[in-house]
């Protein structure tokens, strides 16, 4: 089964994850769209967004630890943004703490900063690209936990160390690496029967590099699924252009538990 969207997909998914027992889900900015969070790369995403709204060298600049150093107040206000409403988890985000609860997961791998995995429940998560659950100060190293800067970030103010350094939640920018845990998790990659890729662009190095290791290594049944094409889509036996919430829906109505 390559592209499609034709209806006995749902029915045929529902039956793989019902003989599955150790599926791995690699998820991107896609999956939190519908929990009102956007995307970074899709029309409405975060980077045409921020072109419109701030005068930056370039979009990801947000995102860049030398841009940080001395414009933290960006990375802020786009904080804010992200924390201005109480964002629930998504469907999916549910769904796959179902399939945790039912022992099928082998591990959730996400690039999201937003935490909406551990949200809805889901345990075996590693966060490839940080989160704001810790921040540390740039200059003196303090730690920080989430509750010390949230106010600063639902009001888009940069915070501040006693040393007057600027503290930096523990999300990975560009020029920093990803946290140890994603290159061991790379050098002994989980066993896998089912690959679920779920809303990513796949253009982030070296994130993007754990589900393609996951196909060479295993061979699973691999899916992704994603509302726009991307240059990775024939590695994958299915193929779905669709939104994942509305995939899952009818996947689940399918299951039979
Ligand atoms: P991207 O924005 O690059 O890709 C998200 C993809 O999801 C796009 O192709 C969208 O079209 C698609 N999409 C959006 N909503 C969808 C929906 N409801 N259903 C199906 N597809 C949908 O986001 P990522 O690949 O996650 O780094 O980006 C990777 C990294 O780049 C991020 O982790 C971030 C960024 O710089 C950090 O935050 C450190």
């Amino acid at each position: 089964m390559k592209t499609t969207d034709s209806w006995d997909v749902f029915e045929k998914l529902s039956e793989i994850i019902e003989k599955s027992s150790k599926i791995t889900f690699f998820t991107g900015a896609g999956i939190s769209t519908s929990a009102g969070i956007p995307d970074f790369r899709g029309p409405d995403g975060i980077y045409n967004l921020i072109e419109k709204t701030h005068k930056l060298p370039y979009p990801e600049a947000v995102f860049d630890i030398n841009y940080f150093r001395t414009n933290p107040s960006v990375f802020y206000s786009f904080s804010k943004e992200m924390f201005k409403a109480e964002i629930k988890p998504t469907f999916t985000h549910t769904f796959i703490s179902k399939l945790e609860r039912l022992k099928k997961l082998a591990i959730v791998i996400t690039q999201n900063i937003d935490m909406l995995h551990e949200k809805s429940g889901t345990v075996k998560v590693l966060d490839c690209h940080g989160s704001y659950k810790t921040a540390h100060c740039i200059k003196c190293g303090s730690l920080y936990n989430f509750k010390d800067f949230e106010d600063n970030l639902r009001n888009g103010i940069v915070r501040k160390c006693s040393c007057t350094g600027v503290v930096k939640p523990d999300i990975v920018f560009f020029g920093e690496t990803l946290p140890q845990k994603f290159y061991d998790i790379m050098s002994d990659l989980p066993e896998t029967d089912l690959l679920f890729v779920l809303g990513s662009s796949l253009t982030v190095q070296p994130a993007n590099i754990f589900p393609l290791n996951i196909i060479k290594k295993y061979s699973p049944y691999s899916v992704i699924i994603n509302n726009q094409s991307t240059c990775y889509d024939k590695l994958f036996d299915t193929v779905i252009h669709q939104d994942i919430d509305s995939v899952f829906k009818n996947v689940n109505m399918h299951l039979q538990y």
